[in-house]
């Protein structure tokens, strides 16, 4: 199995998890219950997780399908265009950043439910637009897709942007690309953020690990409940300043096996975070209390996932092949 049949099997969850959780949101404002906003809120934040593999396995996908180096080039493969491949790349980093950022504000109601026990008006307001916006434009990413291996189903100005005559102007992604490569000064400022937004994420890690492992038993886990947004703050830093580097440069990452772990790792702790976010086991931690064993397992993986990716990062030139 190839990157290309990976993207082929991820490609769909992003448009039709997002139709679900959208439903459940409007059924749940509709009939005002906590339960299903709860819900929807968390199929928005799992599928933006997904959207993360779905969109680096598709460099993976490109390369399989069409070994051409320039949008000008034909692909060798019949009826295959490089100039739609570019497109619908461009069409899915759009769509890809309104996902996160939609995932990112369900992550936020979900804390605030567990906390104040509602979700503000202004969150839910939010997470509904954003939703509506990610949903049309993860539509039209997917059809972009389509149309790679489907010239039946291209329309008239598809079909011109597919010939290799036509592909003069830069696609939106590989101008963001060729942008990040052209100033010197963005590679190492995001190489600075990213250890920024790192060490927040970790540091936060090991306090909330390390309180439900059994040190510092004196405080309160929903004291350090307060403190996860940071931890969430540091992994936006991260995403962004990964995705930048993916973008401007994704044949050195697609191949690269560290840095596909390094993926599998990154959605695997962010599924322990959740934990941590609505569970009632962790929210139920006075001061002094011993953490069950079931949690205790889950803070010593979130501590293994959290070192795991990191050493994935580190390892990118020595055990792949980057840089
Ligand atoms: C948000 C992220 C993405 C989504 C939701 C998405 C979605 C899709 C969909 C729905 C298809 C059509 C599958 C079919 O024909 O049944 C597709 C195909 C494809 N995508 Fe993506 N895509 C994403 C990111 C990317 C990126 C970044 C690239 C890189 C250029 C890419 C490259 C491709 C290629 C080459 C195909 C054709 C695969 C084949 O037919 O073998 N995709 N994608």
């Amino acid at each position: 199995m190839d990157l290309a049949h990976v993207h082929l099997l991820l490609n769909h969850f992003p448009a039709i998890g997002g139709l679900i959780a959208f439903g459940l949101l409007l059924l749940g404002t509709v009939g005002n219950s906590d339960d299903l906003k709860r819900a929807s809120l968390a199929v928005w934040l799992g599928i933006s997780l997904l959207t993360i593999a779905t969109y680096v396995s598709g460099n993976g996908a490109e390369e399989a399908v069409c070994k051409a180096a320039a949008a000008e080039d034909p692909c060798p493969e019949r009826d295959v265009s490089k100039a739609l491949i570019q497109e619908h790349e461009s069409a899915a980093l759009v769509a890809f950043a309104f996902m996160e950022i939609t995932g990112a504000l369900a992550w936020l109601g979900l804390w605030q439910l567990r906390r104040v026990r509602r979700i503000p008006g202004w969150n839910l307001t939010a997470v509904v637009l954003l939703s509506v916006t990610t949903l049309v434009l993860m539509a039209k990413a997917s059809g972009a897709g389509g149309d790679i291996r489907h010239p039946e189903i291209r329309s008239a100005s598809e079909k011109a942007a597919a010939s290799p005559a036509a592909a003069s102007e830069v696609p939106f992604a590989r101008g963001v690309g060729s942008f990040v490569m052209r100033h010197t000064w963005i590679w190492p400022t995001c190489e600075t953020l990213h250890f920024i937004g790192l060490c927040l994420l970790f540091g936060i890690a090991a306090v909330v690990d390390f309180r439900v492992l059994g040190m510092m038993k004196g405080a309160p886990f929903a004291a350090l409940h307060r403190l996860l947004p940071w931890g969430v703050l540091g992994f936006g830093v991260n995403l962004v300043t990964g995705m930048l580097f993916f973008v401007a440069d994704p044949g050195q990452y697609t191949h690269n096996v560290p840095f596909q772990w390094k993926i599998v790792l990154v959605l695997l702790a962010a599924l322990n975070l959740l934990y941590f976010t609505i569970f009632d086991t962790p929210w139920l931690l006075e001061s002094g209390d011993d953490a069950p064993v079931t949690a205790k397992l889950v803070a010593a993986s979130a501590l293994f996932l959290v070192v795991g990716v990191m050493f994935c990062g580190r390892m990118l030139p020595f055990l792949g092949d980057s840089f």
